[in-house]
């Protein structure tokens, strides 16, 4: 198993002040519910985007997670961000998604980010967010769903690696592609530097694909995400 080290660099200052009314564009921001379980890597380099400007049009409304200690939820609680912890462990997957849900709502929530949020969502959950539910997943997808993706691309021995970015359906890994992002594996690659690599990859992409969702400029043709501009 491929075990990756907190990251550092982004060095985000909490955030005291919301920015002036006038730097705000004509839409309301897209508001984003986090979903996460772990490091939360891609959660900081999506506030990190939104905090620039790089990802306009776009707010985190809640970060939740169902892990009590996940560094990522430390991180956004540093981050003054709304959090909210839900332990799932023991309880039925139904019981649990019904109260993630019920903040969600709470907190006005839009499309629901998950970043490395490692459990399966109800079917309840699921339909209460009919594709405006994003994932990213580290590998090209089809190939690899489920855990350790960049172990099992480095182990199979492909060429190329990757991540994708996708609308969640009821299936584990499957939904509507939004955007993919392609590297080569080098010759002197082992899983985990592969997995750093992709990484890397992973916090241009999700907010790309966020950025392109926001925008409402797309329509989903049966498993096709097509760009309407
Ligand atoms: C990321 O590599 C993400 O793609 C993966 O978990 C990692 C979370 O890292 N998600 C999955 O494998 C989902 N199937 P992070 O907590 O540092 O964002």
């Amino acid at each position: 198993m491929t075990r990756l080290q907190p990251l550092k660099e982004f060095p985000l200052e909490p955030q005291h002040n919301p920015p002036p009314p006038g730097a705000r564009s004509a839409r309301p921001p897209l508001r984003l519910g986090i979903l996460l379980s772990g490091r939360g890597s891609n959660f900081l380099a999506i506030a990190k985007n939104i905090r620039s400007g790089a990802l306009p049009n776009a707010e985190i409304a809640i970060v939740l997670s169902n892990i009590a200690d996940a560094p990522g939820i430390l991180a956004a609680q540093q981050l003054n961000l709304p959090t909210k912890i839900h332990v799932s462990k023991g309880r039925p997957r139904a019981d649990h998604d019904r109260d993630m849900l019920a903040t969600l709502r709470e907190h006005k929530v839009d499309y629901v980010i998950l970043a490395g949020y490692m459990r399966l969502l109800s079917p309840e959950f699921i339909h209460a967010f009919p594709n405006r539910i994003l994932n990213i997943h580290p590998s090209l997808l089809p190939a690899f769903p489920g855990l350790d993706a960049q172990t099992q691309a480095f182990e199979y021995g492909v060429k190329v690696a990757g991540c994708t970015v996708h609308f969640v359906d009821e299936h584990l890994d499957h939904g509507v592609i939004i955007l993919q992002r392609v590297i080569p594996v080098l010759e002197t690659d082992d899983a985990h530097s592969l997995a750093l690599r992709i990484l890397a990859e992973e916090h241009q992409a999700y907010s790309e694909a966020i950025g392109r969702v926001a925008s409402g400029q797309y329509e989903i043709q049966g498993r096709r995400y097509v760009r309407t501009s």
